[in-house]
C-alpha cells in the first residue's frame, strides 16, 4: 500500500474549517468539495491514459485522453457521496460505481448493504471514496469487494485517516493488488468509540445531518 499525503497549504486551510465544530453544514458540504477537487488531483495522478491526435488552429499534435477502459470511481454510502461530484468535476469521463456499508456499531465490523458495480472490473483503475478511514475495517471490506471483480488498481482517497486504519489496510493488502491511499492529514488515533481523534466527528452526520 502507498500513502499519498497531500501536503497543500489550501488543504490544510480547508480541513482546519472542516474540523472545527461550529461549521455548519452547508459549509462542510461546500468545504468537502472543494478539498476533494484537491485530493482528486493528487489522486489521478496515474490515471491512464492514451496518445489522440488534436489540430490547433495552426497545427496538427498529439495529445492525450484517458484510456479505456474508464476509471470507476466509488463512493462508499453514504458519507462517500459527499466527495463524488469532486471527483468526477475533475475526471468527467469517468464511470461511477456505488457501494453501501456501514460500521455495526457493536462489533465495528462493515455490513455491505448494497452494491451498484460493474460485474468485471479486470484492467478498471477504481477510485474509493469515503471521508474517515478509521478502523480501516470499511475500506478493507470496499477493496476486497472490487479485487474479488477483478480490480488490481484501487486508490482510496480519504479526507482523514488513523494510523491504526492505516495498519489495518496495509496488512489486509499485503501483495494482492495496488492500492494507495491519498488524505489529506493522518490523524494522531482512534478513541474507545473508533473516531479519528482530533478528527472532524462523523462526516456523514455533518454532511448529512443526524438521519
Ligand atoms: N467515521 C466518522 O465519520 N468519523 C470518525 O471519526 C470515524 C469514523
Amino acid at each position: 500500500m502507498r500513502l499519498h499525503v497531500a501536503d497543500h497549504p489550501l488543504v490544510a486551510h480547508k480541513l482546519s474549517v472542516l474540523r472545527n465544530k461550529d461549521t455548519s453544514s452547508p459549509t462542510f458540504r461546500k468545504l468537502v468539495d472543494e478539498l476533494v477537487t484537491l485530493l482528486a488531483y493528487e489522486a489521478t495522478r496515474d490515471v491512464r491514459t492514451e496518445p489522440v491526435e488534436v489540430v490547433t488552429p495552426v497545427a496538427t499534435t498529439t495529445g492525450v485522453k484517458i484510456a479505456e477502459p474508464l476509471p470507476l470511481v466509488v463512493p462508499i454510502l453514504r458519507a462517500g457521496l459527499g466527495m463524488l461530484d469532486g471527483m468526477t468535476r475533475l475526471m468527467p469521463t469517468a464511470e461511477v460505481g456505488f457501494l453501501g456499508m456501514q460500521r455495526d456499531e457493536e462489533t465495528l465490523e462493515a455490513i455491505t448493504y448494497a452494491n451498484r458495480l460493474p460485474e468485471d472490473l479486470t484492467g478498471r483503475q477504481c477510485f474509493l471514496v469515503d471521508p474517515m478511514l478509521a478502523t480501516g475495517g470499511t475500506l478493507v471490506a470496499a477493496i476486497d469487494y472490487l479485487f474479488a471483480r477483478g480490480a488490481r488498481d484501487v486508490t482510496a482517497v480519504c479526507l482523514l485517516a488513523a494510523p491504526e486504519g492505516l495498519e489495518v489496510v496495509e496488512k489486509a493488502v499485503g501483495d494482492r493488488g495496488d492500492v494507495t491511499v491519498v488524505v489529506a492529514a493522518v490523524d494522531e488515533r482512534l478513541d474507545e468509540n473508533a473516531y479519528i481523534i482530533p478528527g472532524l466527528g462523523d462526516a456523514g452526520d455533518r454532511l448529512y445531518g443526524v438521519v
